[in-house]
């Protein structure tokens, strides 16, 4: 699988690209407008273009990455569309319900396959934890929660440029925006069921830039199950901060540090008949990166492989409508 990727900042080039690699395929060609990512990318064997159709007039590629700030998503697929290829997009997929249109817009022409990153459903222990609920090991689920937080100074950046993400244009939110859609998603992924009847509350409370740095977002599936999500960017990285839960009648499961980027964390199933805890073994050397790329390159070959952009769609509209009244109270 020959990728193009376009925006070769921090989660393209530090896990992204070896996520491709680790799964068989090639960075072949990246766009970036920094001449600094495009030189990286070079050193990392890619050709390197300054625009996307630069990129896509060359050819020579089976499959899109979009890793650009939020508010470039749209007119990056827009862009790529006319091209015919597969595309993963980077969530969260837009900075706002307009932007999110604009992608709605180039799905319903329904000849581009096209999925969203969300690569926390690609970790080895959510399969696992799926797989337990399916099979009724959990007993009947009653709540998700989750803990997923860092810390953003003003000037945080991992990539080429200004921190963007403290920027409303371009971010369109903070915390709540940037890390509460991978819980979301996880929670459909693990229950089968969409999170309605969503609600947040958002905070700014110690970092001095317009976006939220904190917030709690709460809802329930259709058959009930409660979710909660406390994301942040205040939160200190030496303190505990990615946990997931999923409690049952007959058992919890806790994951720390199964949320994020990179292979590993622990899990412990606790059975509710006596309170006994086992840790539970899972494939720790295989990054979520990594098996996102194989199912996008099987997704792109035509296998269902998970990925749905009309329902992503469908919980992007969600989210929006719930985040922008959130943010009219903060
Ligand atoms: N799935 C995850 O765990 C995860 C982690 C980090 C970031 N992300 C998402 O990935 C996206 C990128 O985040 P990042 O942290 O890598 O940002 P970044 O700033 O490090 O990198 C973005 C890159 O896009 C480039 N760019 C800007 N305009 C462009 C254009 N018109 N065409 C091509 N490239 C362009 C920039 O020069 C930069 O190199 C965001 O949407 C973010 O939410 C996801």
């Amino acid at each position: 699988m020959r990728w193009g990727i376009i925006g070769y900042g921090w989660v393209a080039r530090d896990y992204m690209a070896l996520g491709i690699r680790a799964a068989g395929g090639s960075v072949s060609a990246v766009c970036d407008p920094s001449p600094d990512a495009r030189e990286q990318a070079q050193a990392d064997g890619a050709r390197v273009y300054d625009s996307v159709a630069a990129m896509l007039a060359a050819g020579g590629l089976d499959a899109l990455y979009v890793a650009t700030p939020n508010h470039l998503h749209a007119e990056a697929i827009e862009q790529a569309a006319d091209a015919g290829l597969p595309i993963l997009c980077e969530k969260p997929l837009a900075e706002n319900a307009g932007g999110l249109e604009r992608i709605a817009a180039v799905a319903a022409r329904g000849d581009v396959r096209m999925g969203t990153a969300f690569d926390q459903r690609h970790h080895p222990a959510h399969d696992i934890i799926r797989r337990r609920i399916a099979e009724g090991d959990l007993g009947a689920v009653t709540a998700i929660r989750i803990v997923y937080c860092c810390w953003v100074d003003p000037d945080w950046s991992r990539g080429t440029g200004e921190n963007w993400r403290a920027n409303q244009t371009c971010a369109g939110g903070g915390a709540v925006l940037d890390l509460a859609p991978h819980g979301l998603d996880l929670a459909q992924f693990l229950t089968g069921e969409p999170v309605e009847h969503l609600a947040m509350v958002l905070q700014r409370r110690i970092h001095d830039y317009p976006v939220e740095d904190g917030g709690m977002t709460t809802g329930r599936t259709a058959s009930g199950v409660l979710f909660s999500s406390h994301t942040s960017y205040n939160w200190p990285e030496n303190l505990p901060r990615r946990r997931l839960e999923i409690a049952g009648t007959k058992a919890m499961i806790v994951a720390s540090d199964t949320m994020g980027q990179d292979a590993g964390g622990h899990m412990t199933r606790i059975d509710a008949s006596d309170g006994s805890s086992e840790t539970l073994g899972f494939d720790t050397g295989t990054t979520p990166f990594a098996r996102q790329a194989e199912a996008f390159a099987r997704f792109a070959r035509g296998e269902d492989c998970g990925f749905d952009i009309a329902r992503d769609i469908a919980a992007a509209r969600a989210f929006f409508a719930a985040f922008e009244g959130a943010g009219r109270c903060l």
